[in-house]
């Protein structure tokens, strides 16, 4: 059977429609500037930790480097018991400050691992 003209049309406006919907909500998404996520997890910190502290906190530690933070067991023990989110807020060029020797964390980076302290230090 023959179709309809008009049947070709609304199929191609339905496709327009659709992925134009899809276009613009990609494009929202993308426009975001890292917004803080309602649940703070460790896939949402670890990028940070990856890309700041692991030159020396690798496994094995480099740089006298006294632990490892590749991993979120390594980076749950330093909240609780190396006091992490202190040496982390500490003024550049303060003793202690980490990254040791580097810039301090962006405010927002800084900000966003102690939400995911206060949203009880989640895996995932
Ligand atoms: C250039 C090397 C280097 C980088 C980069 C670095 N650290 Fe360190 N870190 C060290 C060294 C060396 C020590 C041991 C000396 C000290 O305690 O200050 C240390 C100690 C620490 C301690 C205390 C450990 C303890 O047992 O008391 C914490 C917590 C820590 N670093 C977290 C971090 C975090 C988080 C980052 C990334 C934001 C980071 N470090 C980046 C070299 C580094």
């Amino acid at each position: 059977m023959k179709k309809h003209p008009i049947f070709y049309l609304i199929m191609t406006l339905g496709f327009i429609f659709v992925t134009s919907c899809s276009q613009s909500t990609y494009d929202d998404i993308e426009a975001d500037d890292e917004p803080i996520p309602d649940v703070v997890t460790y896939l949402d910190i670890k990028p940070a930790i990856d890309n700041n502290c692991l030159n020396c906190h690798s496994n094995p530690p480099q740089n006298g480097a006294p632990m490892s933070l590749m991993n979120y067991d390594n980076v749950v023990e330093a909240v609780l018991n190396r006091e992490l989110l202190d040496r982390i807020s500490r003024n550049e060029g303060e003793d202690g400050m980490m990254p040791l020797g580097g810039a301090r964390l962006p405010q927002a980076t800084i900000d966003l691992i102690f939400q995911w302290e206060e949203d009880g230090l989640l895996e995932n």
